[in-house]
């Protein structure tokens, strides 16, 4: 794996790339959000910048730190905002991955001041957000290339197709639920893509960088 990220395959390629999570507002010092690290998306974003290609990487609130000349990283909080700086990148990006664990759902209404407790039970109403993926997979170019993630808990195998067909990937990356040490807050994982071909293919469990170099060498292999 390793040798391929020492080439510059991907030199004079523009890539997207979307991680982390996302946090929607309750009101101005609360939001829903959830575990998402950021990790994968952004070993993905450096295996394809130290091969070359420049990259921006759209990344929610995450620890994770990159230092890439190749990569410009836009900061956003909410998937709205996600949205807006990727359908921004996407016209330029022959590559996109989106690896964000995007909130389904937004708060309505966020409250402008702080919410006070009160004796009554609370209940917020969420309104569904954007879809990233898909909405940019319905604007894809046959020159351009779509690779999107999945985590199930329930037949993951069925909800990984369907999604690779719902958001027009080319492939789609599962990352599995059952093994020790994959998946959220790991630093392994252990993966099968499914291809639009019908082809599909397992990882062993893998270091997420190892992942990364795997996902991205596919990637070069069909382009
Ligand atoms: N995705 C996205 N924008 C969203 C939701 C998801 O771009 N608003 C992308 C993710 O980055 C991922 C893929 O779509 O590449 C699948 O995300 P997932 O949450 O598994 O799919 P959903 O369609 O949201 O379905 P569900 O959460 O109900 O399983
Ligand atoms: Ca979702």
């Amino acid at each position: 794996i390793r040798h391929f990220e020492a080439s510059n395959d991907l030199s004079g390629t523009t890539a997207l790339v979307t991680a982390g999570p996302t946090q929607e507002a309750i009101d101005p010092v609360r939001y829903i959000g959830n575990h998402s690290s950021g990790k994968m998306g952004v070993a993905i974003a450096e295996n394809m910048a130290k091969r070359g290609a420049k990259v921006n990487l759209v990344l929610g609130p995450s620890q994770e730190k990159n230092h890439h000349p190749n990569i410009t990283t836009i900061h956003v909080t909410s998937a709205q905002e996600m949205y807006e700086a990727a359908l921004q990148a996407h016209p330029d990006a022959k590559i996109n991955v989106f690896a964000a664990a995007v909130a389904d759902y937004a708060p309505a209404n966020p409250a402008k001041e702080k919410i006070k407790k009160s004796s009554n039970d609370l209940s917020i109403s969420l309104k569904k957000n954007i879809d990233i993926a898909a909405t940019l997979g319905e604007n894809k170019s046959n020159e351009q290339y779509h690779v999107g993630f999945a985590l199930e808990t329930d037949k993951e195998e069925e909800n990984a197709l369907a999604k690779l067909k719902k958001k027009n990937f080319d492939f789609i990356v599962l990352n599995s639920m059952k093994d020790e040490g994959a998946g959220f807050k790991h630093d392994t994982n252990k993966i099968t893509i499914y291809h639009k071909s019908g082809k599909q293919e397992t990882s062993p469990l893998l270091s997420k960088t190892d992942i990364a170099a795997l996902i991205v060498n596919t990637i070069v292999k069909d382009l």
